[in-house]
């Protein structure tokens, strides 16, 4: 442990509130799919900060954009017109095909909060004031604010904030014959993530995806999806839920937007989005003037690289090169995702221990419960970095 760590981490304990598990490592400057601790040492970073630094650390595009930005001015507020804010919503509609607008937020738990405002006014204006009800998948992630927890359905994370708001219902993922059963008239929204993330990586099947766009047709209701960890090109397709054909009615983002500042944004059809009129929905921070510049930069960049393609093919080499060990050595039980956003449920309850060792080593990964280890990569991610992810984490495995 170096001396600058030491002394971080009493800080830390001292005056930081005990919501986090932090690792014994601080890093101080990254570059690409590395970083770089206090001591010097390097590492290579499957983690990207939670899937929020999709064009890799300290991308030169985007640092001149915060920096330029930032020494001509910061902040001036929603009741201002901001020349990056106006051009990142464009470059968010024609993403997302057009006829579409955008609202800015500061996170993807706001995000979320915003969609499901959203969702209840058009629920009530469109259907009437008992239109408000929606529903989320188990094992979902959505937030932390009253409103995204109650949509998150994972009771350990929501039983110690009880009461939390009425309306929202949870059914299990890919079983169409239960949503149908739960939609009716009341209900104004089914919200979903393409790939749950936080709740393992769990796929919605392309079937069950297809089928609840087309119920949600059938039935007048909305369909949300929420593209916080999913998009950004970080399964492929712009948006993870492009690559199935369909649209969203409400699409929430946050995470690699910017590529690793704070940035949320709810992207919704231009029917929907008409629901919300001046002073129903809004944010100090929203859509400022520096965050949107790096946003712009990130999602040129993220294109001109040609990036969602670099996922899908790297993320397909991960992939192969798990199962490939699953089948050598029973160590991997399952191994699932989409593009560079992939999981390993391991045989053996060791996930904690495997991401503890593999970071002695040099490799920061993340595990969720105890079997399940996640690869979230920075995008720029090569073969060659699986390759050493790979013997890294056999190497572990074979240790525990
Ligand atoms: C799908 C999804 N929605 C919402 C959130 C919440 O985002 P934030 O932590 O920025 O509030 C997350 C965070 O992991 C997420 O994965």
């Amino acid at each position: 442990m170096g001396e600058l760590l030491d002394k971080t981490a009493a800080l830390d304990a001292a005056y930081h509130m005990g919501t986090y598990t932090r690792k014994p490592v601080m890093f101080v400057r990254g570059e690409g799919i590395r970083l770089y601790d206090d001591v010097g040492r390097e590492y290579l970073d499957f983690v990207s900060g939670i899937g929020a630094v999709n064009l890799g650390h300290a991308h030169p595009a985007v640092t001149a954009a915060i920096t330029e930005q930032a020494a001509k001015l910061v902040h001036v507020s929603n009741l201002f017109h901001v020349e990056h804010r106006a051009r990142l919503a464009e470059m968010l509609v024609m993403l997302a095909g057009g006829g579409r607008k955008v609202f800015f937020a500061n996170s993807g738990t706001e995000s979320v909060e915003g969609a499901i405002k959203l969702a209840r006014r058009w629920g009530k204006l469109n259907k009437g004031p008992e239109c408000y009800r929606i529903i989320t998948a188990e094992r979902s992630f959505h937030g932390r604010t009253l409103g995204a927890l109650t949509a998150t359905a994972q009771p350990s994370k929501q039983e110690a904030f009880a009461p939390l708001l009425p309306g929202f219902t949870h059914v299990p993922l890919n079983d169409l014959a239960a949503l149908e059963a739960t939609v009716d008239e009341t209900v104004c929204a089914i919200m979903l993530e393409v790939v749950q993330g936080e709740g393992g990586v769990h796929p919605c099947t392309p079937e069950y995806l297809t089928a609840v766009r087309t119920l949600c047709d059938e039935r007048g209701v909305l369909l949300v999806v929420d593209e916080v960890q999913t998009g950004m090109f970080r399964t492929g397709p712009a948006f993870a839920h492009q690559a199935f054909g369909i649209e969203a009615d409400i699409m929430t983002l946050a995470k690699a937007l910017a590529n690793g500042l704070p940035i949320g944004a709810i992207v919704a059809t231009d029917e929907v989005a008409a629901a919300f009129a001046p002073g129903d929905h809004g944010s100090t921070f929203g859509g400022g003037p520096v965050i949107c510049a790096a946003a712009l930069a990130t999602v040129h960049e993220l294109g001109a690289g040609r990036l969602g393609e670099q996922a899908i093919v790297v993320g397909a080499y991960l992939k192969d090169a798990l199962t490939a060990y699953a089948e050598k050595t029973g160590e991997v039980a399952d191994v699932r995702g989409r593009g560079l956003m992939v999981a390993a449920e391991l045989s053996r309850p060791i996930a904690a221990r495997v991401a503890e060792g593999a970071l002695a080593r040099g490799v920061v990964l993340n595990n969720i419960g105890d079997s399940v280890i996640r690869f979230l990569p920075p995008l720029v991610c090569k073969e060659a970095e699986i390759d050493t992810l790979l013997a890294t984490v056999q190497a572990v495995v074979e240790e525990n």
